[in-house]
């Protein structure tokens, strides 16, 4: 079974990812955390993250194993993600490792922006989780907060905005929902709230389909 779950920063998508992954035993990939590593490895390197040529060889020389790295959430990452996110070469260079790692035998849930339109079209379920700007603003401000980083509600909401803004709008793989997607929207859901929504989804689509 492959799950694609879409939608824009703070919208609940990860969560509700990883907990759909550990509720139906499927492999899951954060698959923000490739974009957000190519960033980290291009400053790391002291380049530019407006070169396509450069932003592509990192991508191409992702070692996968870094993906945990817990500086990835750093605050400004994420801006830095969506600026290298827009060239198609990147988007290109880590498409194949995406189908890859959503062949596995468990099945996978994969989350992003571009899961059910371009990564894996013929997933069996795809949820767009979307929620209002303001809500998903608080959201990643008091997650930032409980880790201590020195941010403004003002500056994380425009930070957010500046990120829907550039990846609705870039010409590859532009963040919307499939045509076939199952929209989720969490404005006024908490996180169990969401995660019950979500499960009926998809219990009531493998029933539909008598999925793998
Ligand atoms: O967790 P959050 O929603 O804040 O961000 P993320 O999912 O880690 O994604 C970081 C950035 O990577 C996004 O703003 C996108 O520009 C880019 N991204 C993408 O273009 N395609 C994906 N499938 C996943 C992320």
């Amino acid at each position: 079974m492959m799950i694609a779950i879409d939608g824009p920063a703070a919208s609940g998508k990860g969560t509700l990812a990883r907990r759909i992954a550990v509720h139906f035993k499927l492999a899951h990939l954060d698959t923000g955390s490739l974009y957000r590593a190519v960033a980290r490895d291009i400053r790391r390197h002291g380049g530019s993250l407006e070169d396509a040529a450069e932003a592509a060889e990192m991508a191409r020389q992702l070692d996968p194993d870094t993906l945990s790295d817990p500086s990835l959430r750093d605050p400004g990452v994420g801006e830095a993600a969506s600026v290298v996110a827009k060239f198609p070469e990147v988007r290109h260079a880590l498409r194949e490792f995406q189908r890859d790692f959503a062949q596995q035998k468990s099945g996978a849930v994969l989350d992003g922006r571009d899961i059910g339109t371009i990564v894996l079209p013929d997933a069996h379920v795809k949820i767009f989780v979307i929620a209002d700007l303001d809500v998903r603003a608080r959201r990643r401000y008091n997650e930032l907060m409980v880790r201590g980083e020195p941010v403004t509600f003002e500056g994380v909401l425009a930070a957010i905005k500046g990120r829907d803004d550039r990846d609705m709008n870039r010409s590859t793989s532009p963040m919307k929902p499939a045509a076939d997607a199952h929209l989720l929207d969490t404005t006024k859901l908490d996180i169990e709230a969401a995660f019950d929504a979500a499960v009926d989804l998809i219990a009531r689509k493998i029933g539909q389909q008598g999925c793998p």
